[in-house]
């Protein structure tokens, strides 16, 4: 009977733990960007139905910065190019990268995991559904970029640092992360906010990988949308204890927390039950 004692409590404990854990990888699945969001749950038709919505997230989160809202193209410059859309070879180019004229200021990076990049196969599926929409005319709006609300303004920047928190999550956030860290891949590096940090975004590093974005470059920023970007930029600093709170993998973050807690939640039982047990014989 006394034997019943621990097995319950490792299953309370598992119970626990399970009811911490399944809702963190729904919440993962449901965001649009883990791996899971692409199980079509036995629902093919509705899966396809939903791909090009899922792909005008992927889109406007990681092309629109160079491509525009449409393919378009974001500016004049060699590196905000226009997307003549071809799905035969749009999927190699999206998933290893292009650069067709080394040293020009320009590339096309590489976004498929493989090639160290941050898409799979089935995001890259979703990308190709949502562009396929611009032929029909039946093209999802590309949702509100994902952005910071409440934005602290520093003296002595002129521009609006909400306005600039737009500006950065439509042409930075998809390489750099929500405040610069980088994505943690190769490809897409972290940068550190300085002084020369908006000369660099007007002109570009000279590097094929990081474009210059002044209009004056061929870049798709306005002076007044640089000028808010700088002043957003600025928070950061002034908010540097959060910086840490800001990763790029929340989600994973929590369910590995989750995980831990609920390994110390068994280990405490367990140590307890044993002391339990020991006494009692
Ligand atoms: C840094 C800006 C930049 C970003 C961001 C970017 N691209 Fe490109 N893309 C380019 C450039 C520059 C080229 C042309 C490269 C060349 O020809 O050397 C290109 C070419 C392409 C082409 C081939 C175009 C054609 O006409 O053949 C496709 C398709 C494409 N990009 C899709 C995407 C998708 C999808 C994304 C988002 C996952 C994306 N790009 C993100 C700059 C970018
Ligand atoms: C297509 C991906 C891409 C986009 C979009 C992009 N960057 Fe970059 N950025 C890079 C890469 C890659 C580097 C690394 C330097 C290099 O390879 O030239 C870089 C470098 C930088 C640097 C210099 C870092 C250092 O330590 O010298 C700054 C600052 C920067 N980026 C800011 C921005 C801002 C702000 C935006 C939005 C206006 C932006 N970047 C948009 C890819 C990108």
């Amino acid at each position: 009977m006394k034997r019943l004692i621990p097995i319950l409590t490792l299953a309370a404990s598992l119970t626990v733990a399970l009811a911490l854990i399944v809702p963190a990888h729904v919440a993962v699945a449901q965001d649009g960007h883990g791996p899971e969001s692409d199980d079509g749950g036995g629902e093919e038709h509705a899966a396809d139905e939903l791909a090009p919505y899922r792909g005008a997230a992927l889109y406007a989160e990681f092309c629109q910065a160079c491509h525009g809202p449409q393919g378009e193209a974001a500016g004049d410059g060699p590196a905000f190019a226009a997307i003549a859309y071809d799905p035969e070879t749009a999927r190699a180019i999206i998933a290893e990268g292009l650069d067709t004229t080394p040293g020009d200021g320009a590339l096309m990076p590489a976004y498929g995991e493989a090639d160290g990049g941050l898409l799979d196969g089935a995001q890259i599926d979703d990308l190709l559904a949502y562009m396929a929409t611009w032929d029909t005319g039946d093209t999802p709006p590309l949702p509100a970029p994902n952005i910071h609300t409440e934005v602290e303004r520093v003296e002595g920047f002129s521009g609006d640092p909400a306005a600039g928190a737009v500006v950065y999550a439509a042409s930075c956030y998809g390489c750099h992360g929500p405040e610069g860290q980088g994505r943690g891949v190769e490809n897409f590096p972290g940068f550190a906010v300085s002084g020369d940090t908006l000369g660099v975004v007007r002109t570009g590093t000279g590097s094929d990988t990081m474009p210059g974005f002044s209009a004056e470059v061929g870049g798709p920023l306005s002076e007044q949308q640089l000028d808010d970007l700088d002043a957003y930029l600025a928070s950061w600093a002034s908010a540097e204890p959060s910086k840490s709170g800001g990763s790029d993998i929340p989600e994973g973050t929590n369910v590995l927390l989750i995980v831990m807690g609920a390994a110390a939640i068994i280990a405490v039982g367990a140590a307890y039950m044993s002391q339990v047990v020991r006494t009692e014989t």
